[in-house]
């Protein structure tokens, strides 16, 4: 299933619209099913109703893990490097994680889980994390992973909108030279959250948290009560593997659903071919398990081709800005996929962190989450790649469930900034406001996908008709990515960024409304509007215009008061970089703010803001671009 020509690139790829049941059922037979299926997809868009792999049975952690135990049981599965440098880092085989999933996934059922349980993951990025993922699949509990970085009142709103039964969490996680404290965030949440009846609580930190009689119990405790076998639950191909919030741009984070089988090969497939994944190889991706890049290419896809994946604990620049020069060095990675948030933070300290380091194992480089800005890439390119490393821009979302538009490494030619061309099984069109498909090269659009592929979201939980508005109703019989999209002369796509209320800051998905509700719930908040404006390091920097009639005391206090405030209502992840004390938005006699006003103000811009006729009071404009100004 492994793409090595650009020919066999274009062959396949006609294959694949031309025939895609043939196509993708040839791709599935590359995975172990218990049952196979009678039918590869039906489907229809306005449902929408998809189901890929009718009838099949399977597990997808056998995939993951028993399928390679004959050949490659002694082979790294995970190799786990620690936020200290000075701690040794871990390697677990694939034996080794077989027994760790099999022991937990028993302590799970130990403590009630069963097929089709919602079970919460707070965790810091160590291998228990993936072992938990993994224990869940075992025993068919849907899993919902949440980032770390989440507030207690995040956790509680996941929580109870998938009625999870049990959370699985840590002491506290360490970032940097800080420490997260896990478990007293989950304290907090947990008083919320009725259905919640059990917390396996990890040791990784060491500090003290407090133990609830009846609902906490230790990891390490629990793995003593049971054995290491653990028969995998038969699944059927649509049953839930596992729901992961994501931000829109209304209302609250939904939770996307994916499905056991289509998930399992489109993960699998789009691992092996974009990253050209060669056996022995070891693979890093420096995202979190707690985004959909940490599912699909940390544990699932990586896993299931049996794949050695690297799992580092710490940030890019702790405890130098070194660091991700060391691991690559010290652990000899093949392959590197990060963000155009972190390259262009490493790039600002210059070549100095570079000297000595020894990257000669590089052979394949990507990059997710956001555009990535042609200085970055040429950087990435010249001086991590020696200029001989292809750079993959992988294009694709948390619904997408993998990548959908990007080179295949060793195959596609690339340009920088392009995420080039669609992987096979997909079909990307670019249309205008009205949903007219826009047609040729030299264009550009928003983009939307008109087939459906074997990882796309199933559903959001427990609100289907969400699901629908959301993505499948802004135009007929099209998924609606959000996205903006340029197709040049060759037919590259270069995604241009969100052409919706979403903003994506160092490549985390935040919709301005939680933002703005967030803000809102500050006792001295009247309204606020927030958008997004250029940041140099993190792509998007959120600027908050807030009216506060009375202020009290400090200015400045008052601000971080603000910030105080979203970092309780979501996380430190949505605070806003500017906050601007304004006496009125500017609306529309309808009562909407112009936001697109405010985005050319937040830019620096004091002229050029359009047409201002239609606003209810146009003189706000003025006082508004003064204070910016001022500030
Ligand atoms: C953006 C992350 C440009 C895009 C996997 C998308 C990108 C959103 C790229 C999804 C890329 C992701 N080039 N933009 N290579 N990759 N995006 O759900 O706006 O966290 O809609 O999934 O990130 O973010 P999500």
């Amino acid at each position: 299933m492994q793409i090595t020509s650009f020919e066999q690139y274009e062959a396949d790829y006609k294959k694949s619209v031309e025939n895609p049941e043939q196509f993708w059922g040839e791709v599935a037979q590359n995975f172990q099913w218990r049952k196979p299926w009678y039918k590869v997809l039906s489907w229809d868009f306005t449902g929408p109703n998809i189901k890929w792999f009718e009838g099949a049975k399977l597990n997808i952690t056998e995939n993951c893990l028993d399928r390679h135990l004959a050949t490659n049981g002694d082979k790294p599965a995970i190799i786990w490097e620690p936020n200290d440098p000075e701690q040794d880092s871990v390697t677990l085989t694939y034996k080794m994680l077989h027994e760790r999933v099999c022991r937990f996934a028993n302590v799970l059922k130990r403590n009630g889980a069963k097929k089709g349980d919602r079970i919460c993951i707070y965790m810091p990025m160590v291998p228990e994390l993936a072992i938990a993922v993994l224990a869940c699949a075992r025993i068919g509990a849907v899993h919902s992973v949440v980032f770390g970085g989440f507030s207690a009142k995040s956790i509680a709103d996941r929580i109870n909108d998938a009625a999870c039964k049990l959370v699985i969490t840590a002491d506290g996680a360490y970032r940097g030279n800080k420490q997260i404290p896990l478990k007293d965030v989950i304290d907090d949440a947990l008083i919320g959250c009725p259905t919640v009846e059990k917390c396996i609580v990890l040791t990784h930190v060491r500090t003290p948290v407090s133990m609830l009689k009846g609902r906490d119990v230790w990891w390490e405790d629990e793995v003593k009560h049971v054995n290491d076998v653990c028969e995998a639950e038969e699944m059927d191909a649509e049953d839930l593997l596992f729901i992961l919030y994501t931000s829109g741009s209304t209302g609250k984070p939904k939770g996307v659903v994916h499905t056991c089988g289509g998930y399992m090969v489109y993960a699998g497939y789009t691992f092996s071919n974009v990253f050209n994944y060669q056996p022995g190889e070891v693979y890093f991706c420096t995202a979190d398990i707690g985004w959909i890049t940490g599912h699909s290419y940390i544990v699932y896809g990586p896993l299931s081709q049996g794949a050695t994946s690297l799992i580092f604990e710490g940030i890019p620049t702790f405890p130098t800005p070194s660091r991700f020069w060391d691991v690559v060095e010290k652990h000899k990675v093949n392959t590197l996929y990060t963000a155009p948030t972190a390259i262009r933070s490493l790039m600002s300290f210059g070549d100095e962190p570079l000297n000595g380091k020894d990257l000669s194992s590089i052979r394949v480089l990507g990059s997710v989450g956001e555009p990535i800005n042609e200085e970055a890439w040429h950087w990435f390119d010249e001086k991590i790649g020696k200029g001989k490393a292809p750079i993959v821009d992988t294009w694709w979302q948390t619904e997408t469930g993998g990548i959908m538009i990007s080179p295949i490494a060793t195959v596609t030619p690339t340009k920088p900034s392009f995420a080039t061309l669609p992987l096979p099984g997909i079909q990307p069109i670019l249309v205008d406001e009205n949903g007219n498909e826009i047609e040729g090269n030299g264009v550009s659009g928003n983009l939307c996908i008109k087939f459906p592929w074997p990882g796309m979201l199933r559903t959001t939980y427990g609100d289907h008709e969400r699901c629908k508005q959301t993505y499948f109703s802004t135009y007929e019989n099209l998924y609606f990515t959000g996205d903006g999209c340029l197709r040049d002369e060759d037919g590259y796509y270069r995604i241009t960024g969100r052409v919706d209320d979403v903003l994506n800051v160092s490549g985390h998905r935040i919709g301005t409304a939680e933002v703005e509700n967030a803000i809102n719930m500050h006792a001295g908040v009247i309204e606020s509007a927030v958008v997004g404006y250029p940041h140099d390091v993190k792509g998007q920097g959120i600027y908050a215009f807030v009216i506060f009639p009375e202020m009290h005391g400090d200015v400045e206090l008052t601000k971080k008061d603000i910030l105080q405030t979203v970092t309780r209502v979501i996380g430190a992840i949505a605070k806003p970089d500017k906050v601007l004390f304004v006496s009125g938005l500017p609306k529309t006699r309808s009562g909407k703010i112009m936001r697109r006003i405010l985005r050319k103000i937040a830019e620096g811009e004091t002229s050029n803001l359009g047409d201002i006729s239609t606003l209810l009071d146009p003189n706000v404009v003025q006082e508004i671009i003064e204070s910016a100004a001022k500030a």
